[in-house]
This record gives structure tokens, C-alpha cells and sequence, in this order.
């Protein structure tokens, strides 16, 4: 539970009343309570109120409000403010400021601009955290601890550097091994002595092009993603450190940003997380899998503990293109495709609209109307009804996966940093495509580190599993040994974890239980396809797809041709295949196909939908399982325009939202929800 004292879905978000005068503040509480708000977070930017020079700090404004909230009985998610530091620290310590990707030292200015190994920076932040936590310790509303906020702060200064330097000393010891993992004798980058290492950016190894960052060397570039995530990390576990001292019982985490966030290792962060907190933002149609995975990503970077919506807005994000409104019933559907997929918290990013600057016109509960007449307060409150009514019987439920795709932000990182096979080639999109063929079928998912214990689960899924690590291709292939059903496709097997090539025909490692070798991976542009042919005396079904951007050629060891390529030189060519290992079988997808193929492919390993849940399947509903001891809870979620009904199949269900008991068929109106608590 994030907060034993607090056994119920934490409901509020970021509050900013450093913006406001007293009179306003107390008129919040007013909304609060019509709005059954239990929790805000704060102060999230408020470095430069609390510290208003080097000597002197300021927290007499916090009590008053900490006061006030907690006569309100609104419980405080209680933020470091460490993510802006004041204007006057950057002037005097100019250092603290980072240097961007093309090697300008930046101005005071945005949020989140500091350079993550700054001493002075790291030593304020601390010493920040400190004060808070001591004197609020025996302040008895703290839910839990929100340290900076969403992190992202890659710095190339020279201070950086030699921090680099430091950490590829510990990591490679010697020069030599530096050498070899960077294959330096390439292009002559032979290096003599560790002063001669540069930091990959704009003005060396680096350049922006093709829709992202490409480089020359790319274990230079890998390691310095590493490094960075690291040394952000570190800022956070100087704050957590304190915190922790101070607070034992007390849950931390820190806000993570969109799910698929590149520049930050989030599993390795999740370890040092109390509990993992994220903030959605989807964009009007995103399609809901894509929501859904983000969920289930996040959801799984900590084992499958409940985690926190830190934010969400309750209407229009001004930094999209579009600051598209939220139609009737998404806001509160959104929240509980939230929940569904493992959330306890339902958070907003903003409880008052600000008047000035660039997030004025951001949704936000309390709008500059400063009314309860407006539509989104009024869904505002009537989630936070049905979230009290709810009670404690969702927190703190498990989800059940017997699916996993293996997900890893330093293949993502090789991925994407590799020069060929193609620019169409992304990580994250190959990842949706499996992914949204499960979610159509309410198949649930958990997302995993190649290295992670696969023996729970029945079908281990790999797109481009590019790079393997130490112990990952024999950690696969003991899954597969005891029965488990691996899925991997083109472009995996190929280098180690500095992208180095494995010697010997690709997939290297992954060969003999894939039980083929590949030759030649062709690259056309995404409108010169191919197709992919079924073989119907091997799967008992005809059939021809569309596929493109990639074609591998090629050579069987031992797999049997599930497909063949449909023209081009290749026709004939295997590009599906199947081989036999252990008690299991491992699947090889060589090329990229059209969606329908990898949906009649589950339909294909799983006829009766053994791995979903035991529920009609239509198109737009979303349908996901919490267990809580022993009882199975149902979201059901209606992301259709339309009204739909859902054969129940003989089970006996309470809508707990409702109240009322179902069976035989559900009705759902046009984005409409059910948690169904099962009772028979
Ligand atoms: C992020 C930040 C918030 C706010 C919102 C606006 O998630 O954490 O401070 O800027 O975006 O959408
Ligand atoms: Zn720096």
C-alpha cells in the first residue's frame, strides 16, 4: 500500500499555491472537499520561495498551507522542489548549469536545467531535502515523498566528463578493455590515455539527423547513456538517502515521464523507487494499447506492484499541437484504464489553472472560471465520488500476466543508435505491434528484462532483440527448454552489450534454439512490400500477408518454414519459422508484417484464448483482471462511440460501481465502465 493510514485511491494532484493569495487558497479547500479530493502534491517548484539566498531559508508559507491542508484533511504528497534551482544559485555557481548536446553552456532558464553531476547542485539539492524532511517529520499528513520532477537532464560539460572518465574506469579497468569494447581501432580512435576520451555530443561523435540522435561509435554512445541515466539517478538517491534517514516509513518516488522514456533506464530506476509513479498525457485518438502498454511498462518496472498516476490532465494539454478538449467520459475513462492496469492513484497536473505563463491555458480541476459549474469539475467530482465509494477493495490488488515482452532501454538504445538496416527501423513501435495484438484480445502483458526469471509465464515475446547481454540467451532458452513459447523477430541476435558483433551468422546465440542462421537482412523503403505466404501443410491454414521495411534471408538448421516470402528474389525464401526445443518451441518472425499476421498468429499458438481472460472479445473494449484475495476484480472498458452489450457467460458479477449485480449480458454506454467483482 503506498500509505497504510491512507487505505483508499489516493485522488487530487500538483497544487500550486505559492501562485495564489490566502483568500484563494481557502476557496480551494472549498472545491476540494465538493470535489472529495484526499491528497495534493506540492511544492513542486518552489526552490526559490524556500531558499531565497545561500544562507537563509524560508518555510513559514509551507506550514501555513501544510496547516491548512491538513484541517482539510487532504493529505500532502510532499515535493522537493528540486527541479528548479534558484536563479541566484545558477549566477553564482554557474557551473551548476548544464551544457547542451551541441556544447552551449545554457542560461538560467526552463526547468530541469542543471548538469546531474554538479557537486553544488547535488550538495544544495540534499541539503534541501534535509530541511524538509526534518522539519516535517512530525507532521503526520505526509502520504509519501515526490522528489524532483521528471528527470531528464543529459548534460555534456567537462565536469561530465571526467565524471565519465571515472565511471569507465571502474566499469572497464584498463585502457585496453576500453579499446576492445569501443572497437576503437576503427576510424583511428585508438585511445593512449583516459584523458583522450571525449563525451559523445553534437561536437564530436554526435550528430541530430533522420528523426534522431546517430553516431559514429556507438559504444561510446551506449555507455554514455548509461552513464547519464546513472548520474541522474544519483541526484535522486542524494534526495532519497536523506529522505529515508529521516522518514523510514514513508514511501518515496519521483514523477517517471511518458511510459517509453528514452534517455532513462526506468527498470534500473524502479529499483530505488518505493513505489513507481508516472504521468499520462496521451494524445486525442492515441489509440487505448498504446495507453495500455505504458501502463503495463510502468506497472512491471516494479515486479507488478500497484503504482501512482502522478499526473494526468483533467482536460486540454497546451503543449500539445492541439489543445484538444476532453470529450464527455474520456477524462474518467482514462482514469480507469488507469486503474485497470494497476494504478491506486488517480492524479491531476493541475488543481488551479495558473494565470501567467506557459501552462495557463493546461486543464486543471479548478479552471480560471473558478467554479463548480464546469463540466470538467463536475467529472472531476464525480470521479472522486465513485473513488470514495470504491473504497478500499481495489488497492493493492495483483494483476496476473501469462504473457511477457521482454523490453530493454539499452537494446532500445543500440536499436536506434545503429547505422543501418533501416530509418523506418524504431524500437518502441515493433514493441506496440506485438503488444496491441494481445491487448486486442485482452491477453494480459507484462513487460520484463531479458535477464528476468521467465518461468511464470507461457509465451515470452523479443521483438528486436538485438543485443544480448550476458546470460540472456541462456536464461531464454531455459524458458523455452521447459516448455515456455518464444516469439523473436528480424534483426535480433546480433551484438553483445557494447554492439559488438557476435561472430558467426546472426541470430549468433540465439541460433540453435531459433534452429536457423540468417544470411542477408534486405532493407527496401516502407512502400516496396512483400508478402508472406502460409504453408499450409505445416500450420492447417492458408493464407497471405503484406510485409516490409525488412526481409531476412534466411537458412534453416532445423525449423520448419511456417511461411515462405511471396516475390522478389527470395520468393519461396522461409520468413516464418518454428523450431522444436526442449519441450518447448521457439517462433522466428523475419520480417515486418502487416498486423493481422501477428493477431491470426496468437489466434494461431492460443485457439481457444487460453492466455486471455474468460470474456467475449469486441472490437474497443478493453478488458483487464485485479485479484485482491482471492477475489477477481474485471475492468471493462468501453473505448467505442457506441453503446455495446457483452455476453457475461453464465457468470454472476457486482458492478461495484453501480452496485448492482450482472449477469447474462453488460450494457455499456459509449465510454462507459464496469468493475465487475466476480461471485460465482
Ligand atoms: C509535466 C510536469 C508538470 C506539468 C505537466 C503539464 O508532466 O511534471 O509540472 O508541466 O507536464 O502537462
Ligand atoms: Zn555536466
Amino acid at each position: 500500500m503506498i500509505n497504510s493510514n491512507l487505505p483508499f485511491i489516493l485522488y487530487g494532484g500538483d497544487y500550486n499555491p505559492d501562485q495564489w493569495s490566502r483568500d484563494v487558497i481557502e476557496e480551494d479547500m472549498k472545491f476540494f472537499k465538493l470535489a472529495n479530493i484526499n491528497i495534493v502534491t506540492l511544492p513542486v517548484f518552489s526552490w526559490a520561495l524556500l531558499q531565497p539566498n545561500e544562507d537563509t531559508y524560508n518555510f513559514d508559507w509551507l506550514d501555513e498551507i501544510l496547516d491548512l491542508l491538513k484541517k482539510n484533511n487532504i493529505s500532502v504528497c510532499l515535493a522537493t522542489s528540486t527541479a528548479v534551482q534558484p536563479a541566484w544559485m545558477s549566477r553564482k555557481y554557474p557551473e551548476m548549469l548544464p551544457v547542451d548536446f551541441d556544447g552551449r553552456r545554457r542560461k538560467f532558464g526552463g526547468r530541469v536545467k542543471f548538469c546531474p553531476n554538479s557537486e553544488k547542485y547535488r550538495e544544495f539539492s540534499v541539503k534541501l531535502a534535509t530541511k524538509l524532511a526534518e522539519r516535517y517529520q512530525n507532521y503526520d499528513n505526509i502520504a509519501l515523498w515526490h522528489i524532483g520532477n521528471e528527470y531528464d537532464n543529459y548534460c555534456y560539460c567537462d565536469n561530465c566528463k571526467n565524471k565519465f572518465i571515472e565511471w569507465l574506469k571502474s566499469k572497464y579497468t584498463t585502457l585496453e578493455n576500453l579499446n576492445k569494447a569501443w572497437n576503437t581501432n576503427f576510424w583511428g580512435h585508438t585511445l593512449y590515455s583516459w584523458d583522450e576520451v571525449t563525451v559523445p555530443s553534437g561536437l564530436s561523435e554526435m550528430w541530430s539527423g533522420q528523426d534522431k540522435l546517430c553516431t559514429n561509435f556507438q559504444g561510446i554512445a551506449l555507455d554514455y547513456n548509461r552513464f547519464m541515466s546513472d548520474s541522474i539517478l544519483e541526484c535522486y538517491l542524494g534526495e532519497y538517502n536523506v529522505i529515508k534517514k529521516i522518514t523510514p516509513n514513508l514511501k518515496i518516488t519521483t514523477n517517471l515521464i511518458g511510459g517509453t522514456f528514452k534517455p532513462l533506464d526506468y527498470f534500473k530506476w524502479a529499483e530505488h523507487m518505493d513505489v513507481v509513479s508516472w504521468d499520462n498525457y496521451p494524445f486525442y485518438g492515441d489509440d487505448p494499447s498504446v495507453v495500455a502498454m505504458r501502463h503495463d511498462l510502468i506497472r512491471s518496472l516494479k515486479g507488478g506492484e500497484p503504482f501512482m498516476l502522478m499526473e494526468q490532465s483533467p482536460n486540454q494539454q497546451n503543449w500539445h499541437p492541439y489543445s484538444t478538449v476532453k470529450r464527455p467520459g474520456e477524462l474518467r475513462l482514462q482514469s480507469y484504464q488507469t486503474m485497470a492496469h494497476g494504478a491506486d492513484s488517480i492524479m491531476y497536473f493541475q488543481m488551479r489553472q495558473s494565470i501567467g505563463c506557459c501552462e495557463k491555458y493546461h486543464g486543471a480541476l479548478i479552471s480560471h472560471a473558478a467554479s463548480e459549474n464546469t463540466r470538467i469539475f463536475k467529472d472531476c467530482a464525480t470521479i472522486g465520488e465513485e473513488l470514495k465509494n470504491l473504497g478500499d477493495s481495489i488497492i493493492d490488488s495483483k494483476f496476473e500476466s501469462k504473457v511477457a515482452i521482454i523490453f530493454d532501454w539499452d537494446n532500445w538504445w543500440a536499436v536506434e543508435f545503429s547505422s543501418g538496416p533501416s530509418i523506418e527501423l524504431k524500437y518502441v513501435p515493433q514493441i506496440e505491434k506485438y503488444y496491441k495484438a494481445f491487448h486486442k484480445k485482452n491477453i494480459p502483458v507484462d513487460f520484463v528484462r531479458p535477464n528476468d526469471d521467465l518461468s511464470k509465464y507461457d509465451v515470452v515475446v523479443a521483438p528486436v532483440l538485438y543485443m544480448l547481454k550476458e546470460n540472456v540467451s541462456d536464461n531464454i532458452k531455459t524458458f523455452v527448454k521447459k516448455g515456455g513459447t518464444f516469439i523473436t523477430t528480424f534483426f535480433s541476435g546480433y551484438v553483445d552489450e557494447n554492439d559488438c558483433v557476435m561472430l558467426g551468422g546472426y541470430p549468433s546465440e540465439l541460433r540453435d534454439l531459433l534452429g536457423l542462421w540468417v544470411e542477408e537482412l534486405d532493407a527496401l523503403p516502407l512502400e516496396m512490400k512483400n508478402s508472406i505466404k502460409i504453408n499450409n501443410s505445416l500450420t492447417g491454414f492458408d493464407n497471405e500477408y503484406e510485409c516490409n521495411m525488412l526481409f531476412d534471408l534466411i537458412n534453416l538448421e532445423g525449423a520448419s518454414p511456417l511461411a515462405v516470402y511471396g516475390s522478389d528474389f527470395y520468393k519461396d525464401r522461409p520468413v516464418i519459422t518454428c523450431n522444436n526445443y526442449g519441450e518447448g518451441k521457439a517462433y522466428y518472425i523475419g520480417t515486418n508484417t502487416e498486423d493481422k499476421f501477428i493477431d491470426d498468429l496468437i489466434s494461431y499458438l492460443d485457439p481457444d484464448n487460453l492466455l486471455g481472460l474468460d470474456f467475449e472479445i469486441q472490437s474497443g473494449v478493453e478488458i483487464t483482471k485485479r485479484v485482491k484475495d482471492n477475489k477477481k476484480l474485471y475492468f471493462v472498458l468501453n473505448h467505442n462511440l457506441d453503446g455495446i452489450s457483452i455476453d457475461l457467460k453464465n457468470n454472476l458479477y457486482m458492478n461495484l460501481l453501480t452496485k448492482e449485480k450482472v449477469s447474462n449480458k453488460l450494457f455499456l454506454d459509449s465510454r462507459d465502465v464496469a468493475i465487475l467483482e466476480q461471485l460465482n
